[in-house]
């Protein structure tokens, strides 16, 4: 009897010791000290043995379920000794490491010549306004002097949303919003983002923006649009930048230019940037057309006044050195974090 009470104590203690979970622990403790266990049904056998072998066999089973139930608390105690650990070193936290840098963005190269444009008009007395990019074909051409059948609106063909309304070619209706108000003098630009059906190259998309220009007042000549653009491109691309004024057609105005600046690169030497010809082109302007001030309920007896239309992305380009356009819209923040 005590001989097959040892065999039990040593598989008892082995099954404990080889338990690698508290569910292992558990099932030991069921087999041998549950109700259908065996040291249980060891302790019921006991009827069998003579009065004089009873008490110390029952000695003997009494001790070996102590024994038992020790071996268990200590596997279980150990087991949770280990897990804890192991929780606590996959949760640490070490307070003396750098925090993580937060991406907070950055701003656009269109958005930072934008920014700038607006500060130096605004430092002259302008007021930034904007308008809609859907636009009735009015605005956009018809008050610009481009009636239907005007050659420049096969120029500047675009998405037409139906009816009356399109997506503006340019941001020149801004002007005619602005007259309407009927307040003068109007010293406001209007930055925004005009379509074209343009194929995307290194140089053209289908949407760019363009920042509009405009002053009405009395007695304004083409002598202040040219002082006007010379202050604009020497804060915008530097002090020893010259301006140069070529006669051109714009429909809405009337003379018409387009200006040119010294290429900042070369200085007017002539270089890759500027295909050799010293002089790089930023903007179209003119003394706005008596017409469109006639039809914008502007008396032109009275009031004069220029207009002037570049385009964002042309100047951006230009200020940070991008050789192509279409980097602008990717959106890759390896190039953007640059500016
Ligand atoms: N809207 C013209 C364009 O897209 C640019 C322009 C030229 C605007 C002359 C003007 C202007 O206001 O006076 O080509």
């Amino acid at each position: 009897m005590t001989d097959n009470l040892s065999k039990l104590r040593e598989r008892a203690l082995a099954q404990i010791r080889e338990g690698t979970t508290p569910e292992k622990i558990e099932e030991a403790r069921v087999a041998f000290l549950g109700k259908k266990g065996e040291l249980t049904a060891m302790l019921k056998s006991m009827k069998d043995l003579s009065a004089e072998e009873r008490p110390r066999f029952g000695q003997a089973v009494n001790e070996l379920r102590d024994e038992i139930e020790r071996a268990i608390e200590e596997a279980q105690g150990a087991m949770k000794r280990t897990m804890r650990d192991a929780q606590l070193a996959a949760e640490t936290l070490d307070v003396t490491l750098p925090a993580g840098r937060m991406q907070i963005g950055h701003p656009h190269p269109n958005t930072l010549a934008r920014k700038e444009i607006e500060r130096i008009f605004i430092g002259m007395g302008y007021e930034v306004v904007s308008s809609t990019e859907i636009e009735k074909d009015y605005y956009n051409f018809e008050a610009l002097n481009i009636p239907a059948d005007h050659p420049a609106k096969d120029e500047q063909d675009t998405f037409y949303l139906g009816g009356e309304f399109l997506l503006r070619t340019q941001t020149s209706g801004a002007q005619v919003h602005e007259m309407e108000k009927g307040r003068i003098p109007i010293k406001m630009i209007s930055p925004g983002r005009v379509f074209r059906s343009d194929e995307v190259d290194a140089t053209h998309s289908p949407t760019f923006h363009q920042v509009e220009g405009l002053l009405i007042d009395k007695g304004i000549t083409f002598a202040d649009l040219k002082g006007t653009l010379a202050v604009f491109a020497r804060e915008f691309f530097g002090e020893d930048t010259k301006v140069k004024f070529r006669p051109h057609h714009f429909p809405f105005t009337e003379p018409s230019a387009e200006m040119d600046v010294s290429c900042y690169k070369c200085k007017g030497a002539g270089c890759r940037f500027c295909k050799g010809s010293g002089w790089i082109e930023i903007l179209g302007c003119g003394m706005v057309h008596p017409h469109v001030l006639e039809m914008s309920g502007v008396d032109p007896d009275t009031y004069t006044g220029f207009a002037f239309g570049l385009g964002l992305e042309r100047l951006a380009l230009l200020k940070y050195e991008i050789e192509d356009m279409r980097l602008l819209y990717e959106n890759d923040i390896r190039f953007l974090n640059q500016f």
